[in-house]
């Protein structure tokens, strides 16, 4: 055992659960709803080739020095004019940063915003790695209560009134992960306002927006900030692939300094060959055409989880029905708990995350996330019919 000491936020890291249950779920017979992985048959690689080799053709070594810290210009334009049309924005390139995923851009909202004891508003449940990121930073978590229309305003305005520590509200507006829930447009306008008119950050974070498989297409809480208190992150990671580890974050230009400077002494800039090839890929290629592709796998997988749950889980089971993303969130009647139906469905090489993780503050340990991007659709029924025999009561179905 090793007697150096370590810092004291190490204390509060504890390994991912989802990580530790992801080693079992790499033995190949196991049917994973755990995880979030895209669905790697649709990862363009063909393409990636072509501009992998056309950027050193072209580039040659410039490909593979330094670059500048806020990230390849051509890629912040393009992102920055996309965001403008799909959420009537006028960001330009000084409003963007490129991150290493949107995972770095929590761990810099964390460096620029918490002190330790300071208080993170999020929803309930959260996002379990963002749980880890901030709490590496010593900050407190505070539940607002949440629906399915999202953060109840009252609970947020109650919180940020009495507490003078909150410093950032963590939101999932589009198809959260772990829920599925999708915020209304009168939660995003009031999420807006108050945190104007409290003067504290937002992190919207959003990687599943672009994956709605139907129902209208809402604006952003950024598009309702006035403020300029809401920070956009952004992703490549779910609409082209998550090893390019190539994100955004966007904002009034003097905040997306701050983070310029936090990253800048974290990791110095994303990789440039990764940036330059993205930015090749999105001149050359139609992304919105193979986002269209991952959509409809991703659809018709959710269709067939749902409907399968619908046929053989049991009334008591409830879960939400996902208009876009990657997950669904189920919840089993009170006094169950969901890390036991874990262990008895890991013998069936079933495998889940159990909800409790995804409470900062209150774990509700009757509740899993099921993500259905990754396994194909004959493994979806069959896993679905082996972890219904382990739920009490009669399948739907049957009743
Ligand atoms: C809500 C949320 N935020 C951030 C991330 C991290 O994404 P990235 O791969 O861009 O780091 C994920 C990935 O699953 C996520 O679900």
């Amino acid at each position: 055992m090793m007697q150096m000491k370590l810092a004291r936020r190490m204390s509060e890291l504890k390994a991912s659960e989802v990580r530790e249950i992801l080693k079992v779920t790499e033995r190949p017979e196991v049917i994973s709803f755990a995880g979030g992985l895209p669905a790697p048959e649709l990862f363009p690689v063909d393409e990636i080739k072509k501009v992998i080799e056309l950027v050193l053709d072209e580039a040659g070594p410039r490909a593979l020095q330094y670059a500048i810290t806020e990230g390849n210009p051509p890629l912040r334009k393009w992102v920055a004019e996309r965001l403008n049309r799909q959420y009537g924005l006028s960001l330009d390139i000084d409003n963007v940063l490129l991150t290493s995923g949107s995972q770095q851009c929590l761990d810099l909202a964390g460096k620029l915003f918490l002190d330790e004891g300071d208080l993170v508003l999020c929803e309930s449940p959260t996002y379990l790695a963002a749980i880890s990121a901030f709490r590496a930073y010593g900050c407190r978590f505070l539940e607002i209560e949440t629906d399915d229309d999202g953060m109840v305003p009252e609970s947020l305005e109650r919180a940020l009134k009495e507490n003078d520590r909150a410093r950032l509200i963590y939101a999932i507006p589009d198809f959260q992960n772990p829920s599925g829930r999708t915020w209304s447009l009168s939660r995003r306008k009031a999420l807006a306002e108050l945190a104007g008119r409290y003067q504290v950050a937002v992190v919207e974070d959003n990687p599943y927006g672009e994956l709605r498989f139907e129902g209208e297409h809402l604006p952003a809480v950024k598009s309702f900030d006035k403020d300029g208190c809401v920070l956009y992150c952004g992703t490549f990671s779910k609409i082209f692939c998550p090893g390019y580890r190539i994100a955004w974050v966007a904002g009034e230009a003097d905040i997306i300094n701050k983070f310029v400077m936090a990253k800048q002494a974290t990791d110095i800039q994303c990789n440039t060959l990764a940036q330059m090839s993205l930015a090749k890929y999105v001149e050359m290629y139609d992304i919105d055409a193979h986002i269209e592709r991952i959509r409809a796998v991703y659809k018709k997988r959710r269709d067939l989880l749902l409907q399968t749950m619908d046929e053989c889980f049991p009334q008591s089971v409830r879960f939400t029905r996902p208009q876009g993303g990657l997950f669904t969130w189920v919840e089993l009647p009170e006094g169950l708990n969901a890390r036991d139906l874990l262990v008895e469905c890991l013998k069936l090489d079933v495998a889940f995350v159990p909800g409790g993780a995804f409470f900062p503050v209150e774990p509700r340990e009757n509740t899993l996330r099921m993500n259905f991007s990754n396994m194909p659709e004959e493994r979806i029924i069959e896993g679905v019919t082996r972890m219904a025999t382990k739920l009490p009561g009669r399948a739907r179905a049957q009743l």
